[in-house]
């Protein structure tokens, strides 16, 4: 069953290219049938234009209300019910209504091992805290902040003469990967909770 993916993002989207591109090569069974923006000036949107995704573009600034961005989302991806939406670097804070209106079919990549280093700056705060590995992690989204259910994660060496843009370099090329293999493992297989612990059973 080829999965219907709708992506939210900010920025550059790189997470988003890569998916994308495992889809082109084959690897992935899926399509990407949103992307939706809360940046008119995203550089992704370049790409999916490029590409031939629907794009929705909703600068946050036109709302009078976080809900009311929000709703806006929601109609789409109401209207399209992918089976799971993408943050990829989407860099603004979601409701704990819209989080629980997509609770498990919602997923993020975060750029540290978590539970260590949570929130903005996970590769400084990595490289601050001196840790001899970190990476990635693609989790579903639940109300707190990079705390959901852990999907997928790969482990980055910090090497000695590290500074932030080589180890951030490090773990996006990881990153690519990761959100990849956790697609790969939700593709038609059914997903359920223990604990937090998330078991797939294919
Ligand atoms: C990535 O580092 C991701 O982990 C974080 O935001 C960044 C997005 O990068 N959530 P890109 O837009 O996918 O290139």
């Amino acid at each position: 069953m080829s999965l219907h993916l709708a992506v939210l993002l900010s920025g550059r989207g790189s997470n988003y290219a890569a998916i994308d591109q495992a889809i082109e090569k084959g690897e992935l069974d899926a399509q990407i049938v949103a992307v939706i923006s809360n940046r008119s000036d995203a550089p992704a949107l370049e790409y999916a234009a490029g590409r031939g995704h629907a794009v929705w573009a909703f600068p946050h600034q036109d709302y009078s209300s976080r809900e009311e961005h929000e709703a806006r989302i929601t109609e789409v991806l109401e209207s399209i019910e992918p089976d799971y939406i993408c943050l990829a670097g989407y860099m603004r804070r979601l409701s704990e209504s819209f989080v629980s209106r997509w609770s498990m079919r919602m997923l993020n990549i975060h750029p540290s091992l978590l539970p260590a280093f949570p929130g903005v700056d996970a590769q400084r705060q990595a490289l601050e805290y001196g840790v001899r590995y970190t990476g990635c992690t693609v989790h579903f989204v639940d109300e707190g902040v990079d705390t959901g259910p852990i999907i997928v994660q790969r482990v980055v060496p910090v090497l000695p003469d590290d500074d932030l843009p080589a180890l951030s370099a490090r773990i996006l090329a990881e990153e690519h990967r990761a959100y990849v293999d956790a697609l790969k493992l939700l593709a038609g297989a059914s997903i359920r909770l223990e604990g937090r612990r998330v078991i797939v059973d294919s």
